[in-house]
């Protein structure tokens, strides 16, 4: 019986060596498939001040805030990050002056790329989801993965659909029961 221990370890570690290589294998064989995305209009890039942020709301209710850091006219001039907070949900808001994006409603700090850098967002290791971006003739586009968007009528021949424009609360933040009583979207920005 003592004879045998060592050889049933053999083949259990022979079994897992094996089985790992297969993994490795399956992967690169059969990679995972790309989610579905789409291009949406987000705005002109004209009149977007260096530091400037603005939340967007795509037909989905997909809320996300598009920050200018720099003006070379290209896609790398933005970052796009998810305006709700991992932690419970709240909105969370860029504030230019300490180059961060905050939430309000448990002082959650997240860094320009979306990661969390203090708060219980960054005990819990929770960023903010970001989106690519694209510019095209001096228009910004976002792409949005298309399950989570209910097309809205595309403008001929840009493809994808616009997003509605929103207004972020000034002043102490809000907690995701309370987003009712602020005002949403106001504007719809068009090419
Ligand atoms: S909901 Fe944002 S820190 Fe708690």
């Amino acid at each position: 019986m003592r004879a045998r221990i060592p050889f049933l370890a053999m083949a259990a570690g022979l079994t897992a060596s094996y089985g790992t290589l297969i993994g490795y294998m399956g992967r690169f064989l059969y990679p995972a498939r790309r989610r579905p995305a789409s291009w949406v209009y987000v705005a002109q890039l004209r009149g977007w001040r260096s530091g400037e942020s603005r939340r967007f709301k795509a037909p989905s209710g997909e809320t996300v805030n598009v920050t200018r850091s720099t003006v070379n006219g290209d896609a790398a001039d933005f970052s796009a990050r998810s305006s709700v907070c991992p932690h419970l949900g709240c909105q969370v808001h860029w504030e230019p002056h300490n180059n961060r994006y905050f939430c309000p409603c448990h002082n959650g700090v997240f860094a320009p790329d979306g990661t969390a850098v203090s708060g219980p967002p960054a005990d819990a290791g929770q960023s903010l989801s970001s989106y690519p971006l694209r510019v095209d003739s001096g228009l910004l586009y976002i792409e949005v993965p298309t399950e989570k968007l209910q097309l809205a009528a595309a403008p001929r021949g840009r493809g994808g659909s616009l997003l509605a424009r929103v207004d972020q609360p000034a002043g102490a933040g809000h907690d995701p029961c309370l987003a009712a009583a602020f005002g949403e979207e106001d504007s719809v920005e068009s090419s």
